[in-house]
């Protein structure tokens, strides 16, 4: 054999496997409330290990409209150093164009996924974002409590509402001093745009904007909903919680000083945890409905990651992704997390059932959940959400009824829309 040839071939080889083997490194920016950073190492751990790369967690602002407009400004200016970015179910039709179309890297994945979530990151026939999660929140109750005090879970918002009243001051009587109703999120933020979406949504009232682009918000039901919350802070709630977001409600509750809260399930986990004062006193419900005619409405959240245009890692970035987004990663984080899968079968999964109950039951209630109106307000739907928890905010502080918040907030949101959406 030549000599010369047998030096190529060999120098080819060990570039061949010094490509393959070139390790990288991707960022990945989310958000970690509750013990998200924790599961997060969890799930990336055996992508590592079968691929050779490293994650790096960027961890983001708890209030989702602050991480969105951090995300904002990074794509803007093109940032390389942010290879993944986990976005809320909303964001797609705003910032789409910055990421890869993840349609071909997933085709095997997207019949597993309930196709509603595909379609919301789908935008102009890219998919934008794969989904890590479904989010759909619970009423958690005390179950010690409302059976020491011979109540029962409320159906309705007003019951709800007696009896957070009825149990609080019966506790209160006997000495437990820090014991509140009902702990949810008050401050003016995405997650205000959530709750007040629930009372508003089941009470009859709509959706803000209909799915059809029109503005519904202002009427009767919907003001009566947001009235009655506003009777809330101060009497079954703490009047902090018009700055709380999930994590002060969740602090509260661990600590066993309410009687409701609303939250998401990622507090199932965590308020069984060791730590956690309420272990085993607790249960949840779907929400309340409004009145007897209402429908409980729990608000879509969720979680998806998409790959950044920009990233200088593109290969693995998406490679991480399609990993996260797959089986074997949602049903860990099921596990270890609570988080709701958004992969059909995992609902039929005996080992999440066992070890996660509540995931089986929420499946339902995720199909009835109610969608903010980001689909038809499509860019506009940051500005329409914060002028939306604003009106909310200033009627649960008391600066003006609902009504005329109302009135006013139909008038900005006309105004927003101009010709169109
Ligand atoms: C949860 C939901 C998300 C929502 C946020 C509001 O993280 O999954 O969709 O925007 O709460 O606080």
């Amino acid at each position: 054999m030549d000599v010369r040839y047998f030096a190529v071939g060999v120098a080819a080889c060990t570039i061949l496997a010094a490509t393959e083997l070139r390790a990288a490194e991707v960022t990945y920016a989310a958000g970690i409330t509750g013990n998200a950073a924790n599961v997060f190492e969890q799930l990336v751990a055996p992508w590592e290990e079968a691929t050779g790369n490293k994650v790096k967690l960027v961890p983001m602002p708890a209030s989702s409209n602050d991480q969105f407009g951090q995300y904002r400004l990074w794509l803007a200016a093109h940032n390389k150093d942010i290879d993944l970015y986990e976005i809320d179910v909303i964001w797609a039709p705003q910032i789409a164009e910055h990421f890869v179309d993840l349609k071909e890297a997933a085709a095997d994945l997207i019949p597993k996924h309930f196709p509603s979530i595909i379609d919301s990151q789908t935008v102009d026939g890219r998919l934008v974002a794969l989904p890590l999660f479904t989010d759909v929140p619970a009423l958690y109750y005390r179950k010690d409590l409302l059976e020491k005090h011979g109540a029962s879970v409320p159906a309705t918002w007003e019951e709800l509402t007696e009896t957070a009243k009825k149990i609080q001051d019966a506790e209160r009587a006997e000495g437990n001093s820090d014991i509140w109703g009902f702990v949810w999120q008050g401050s003016a933020y995405e997650g205000l745009t959530c709750n007040a979406l629930e009372w508003v949504k089941s009470s009859g009232g709509g959706q803000i904007v209909e799915p059809d682009g029109t503005i519904s918000i202002n009427n009767e039901a919907a003001a009566a909903a947001v009235d009655l919350a506003a009777t809330w802070p101060g009497a079954i709630s703490p009047e902090g919680v018009l700055a709380y977001q999930e994590e002060e409600a969740r602090g509260v509750w661990q600590t066993g000083n309410a009687v409701f809260m609303r939250n998401w399930p990622y507090a199932h986990e965590l308020g069984n945890g060791k730590d956690s004062a309420v272990k085993g006193l607790f249960d949840v419900a779907p929400l309340p409905k409004g009145g007897d005619s209402g429908q409980s409405a729990g608000c879509l959240g969720g979680w998806n990651v998409a790959v950044s245009k920009y990233s200088e890692e593109q290969e693995a970035a998406i490679s991480l992704a399609v990993y996260l987004a797959g089986p074997e990663a949602q049903k860990k984080r099921a596990i270890i997390g609570a988080n709701l899968p958004t992969i059909v079968d995992l609902y039929d999964d005996s080992e999440i059932a066992t070890k996660q109950p509540l995931i089986p039951r929420w499946k339902d209630v995720f199909l009835q959940a109610v969608p903010r109106p980001s689909a038809p307000t499509k860019t506009a739907y940051n500005e329409v959400s914060s002028l939306f928890w604003n009106a909310v905010h200033n009627t649960l502080s008391g600066s003006g009824s609902a009504a005329e918040n109302l009135e006013i907030l139909e008038a900005d949101l006309e105004d927003l829309r101009g010709d169109g959406w």
